[in-house]
């Protein structure tokens, strides 16, 4: 068809960051769309060191809708990414209807182009797929004209994306409504609340989780009695607790809750039947690591949480960044030294003493820690306007395969 390509698309691109869990969500009470057996409270990290850009382009032209991820086709037909198109486009539908849109109707029947990259690998175990939900529905929205509250769409693409849709400290509301319309996200506080804050991935290993957290947290609903324990017994009171510790930006209480509740999520994947494993031994001395650090300042300096893979997340407070970042590297001594093995905020050079490495007392673990990403908190979604960061040309076709 000659007019195929004359029609100048309408393409939009936006960020979206990562967020991690301090308050763990695991286990659904509807698959489908995507409801939690409990709520859960994230830190959304600065996207100056980890997100996801997308772009969009709508066209009459277009015969279908395509997604590329990270350079290559994917299948446009995957039932989270069908969700997360049919409810933008119903949203759409419906303000049009009302006679309150700002995209022409016209353009609500076409097809989309879809281009999304990660500035962190996937195959790290980084959350990939929040960020990545998260900045697919905003895009959406955006490119249709949709406002207002979209977590609920995005956590129709996969759980933990629904926080990913607003910046600082992020509460996900589990809800009790049959259709999930009270599943949504909200944040607790800002991003410039708590500025002393920092966090410190340490990426343990850049091979893939053996058990995806969808089908983890299935086998856990069906398996675990202490999974639901903590569902209605634990997870309410720490959730008022958490909240309250951010808000007085008590730290050792933030820590303390941040690492017990990973730990109990552990605990429930190694009470799933058959069990799952996700911390490996290097995750295992980062844990041993943190202990005997605070314990030789007798207060609690530093904080781990880990996801469903062996990577752990480091929160602490500014001043204590320098030396625990020492730490780290004096026990899992790197293969690269300096700048390559410490990615992101920069952190000023540190001497450790005798005193502490004793106190500290383990035996250092070569290699077992790749690189470490320091960042903070951060805010949510963002609108790119600088049309050189566009993904998609103004064909609508990807700019060039990665
Ligand atoms: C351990 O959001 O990836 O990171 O809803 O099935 O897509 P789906 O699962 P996902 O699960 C995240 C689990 C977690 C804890 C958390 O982020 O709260």
């Amino acid at each position: 068809m000659p007019e195929e390509r004359t029609e100048q698309p309408h393409i939009v691109t936006c960020t979206a960051p990562v967020n991690i869990a301090v308050i763990k969500y695991w286990g659904k009470r509807n698959e489908d769309l995507i409801l939690p057996i409990n709520s859960s409270l994230s830190v959304t990290l600065h996207q100056d060191q980890l997100k996801t850009t997308t772009t969009v382009a709508t066209s009459r032209s277009f015969q279908e809708d395509r997604i590329w991820l990270n350079g290559k086709e994917e299948d446009i037909t995957h039932p989270r990414l069908q969700s997360c198109l049919r409810e933008i486009r119903r949203l759409a539908r419906k303000r049009r209807n009302v006679g309150d849109s700002g995209v022409d109707s016209a353009s609500l029947s076409h097809k989309v182009h879809i281009c999304s990259v990660n500035n962190f690998p996937t195959a790290a175990g980084l959350a990939s797929s929040a960020a990545g939900f998260a900045c697919l529905v905003y895009t959406l929205a955006r490119v249709f004209g949709v406002e207002g509250e979209l977590s609920g769409i995005a956590r129709q693409g996969s759980g933990s994306a629904c926080r990913s849709m607003y910046g600082g400290f992020v509460q996900w509301i589990m809800g009790n409504k049959e259709d999930g319309k009270d599943s949504l996200a909200q944040q607790v506080e800002p991003e410039t609340h708590w500025p002393e804050l920092r966090i410190l991935v340490l990426v343990a290993s850049a091979e893939r989780k053996p058990v995806g957290s969808t089908s983890g947290m299935q086998t856990s609903v069906k398996t675990s009695c202490l999974l639901k324990h903590r569902a209605e017994s634990v997870v309410p009171g720490r959730m008022v607790e958490m909240t309250e510790a951010i808000r007085k930006k008590d730290f050792a209480a933030f820590a303390e809750l941040t690492m017990k509740d990973s730990n109990q999520f552990h605990a429930t994947c190694l009470d799933t039947y058959p069990p799952i494993f996700y911390l490996n031994h290097v995750s295992q001395q980062i844990i041993s690591l943190v202990h005997r650090y605070n314990k030789h300042y007798g207060e609690t300096r530093v904080a781990y949480t880990f996801d469903a893979g062996p990577n752990a997340v480091i929160f602490t407070l500014q001043q204590h960044v320098p030396e625990f970042v020492h730490v780290v590297q004096h026990f899992f001594p790197p293969e690269t030294n300096g700048a390559d093995f410490i990615k992101g905020l920069p952190v000023n050079c540190a001497s450790l003493s005798e005193e502490l490495k004793q106190g500290i007392g383990l035996e250092p673990m070569p290699k077992g820690i790749n690189y470490i990403i320091s960042t903070k908190a951060g805010p949510g979604p963002c609108v790119v306007e600088d049309p050189t960061q566009q993904l998609l040309s103004s064909d609508g076709f990807p700019k060039k395969m990665m």
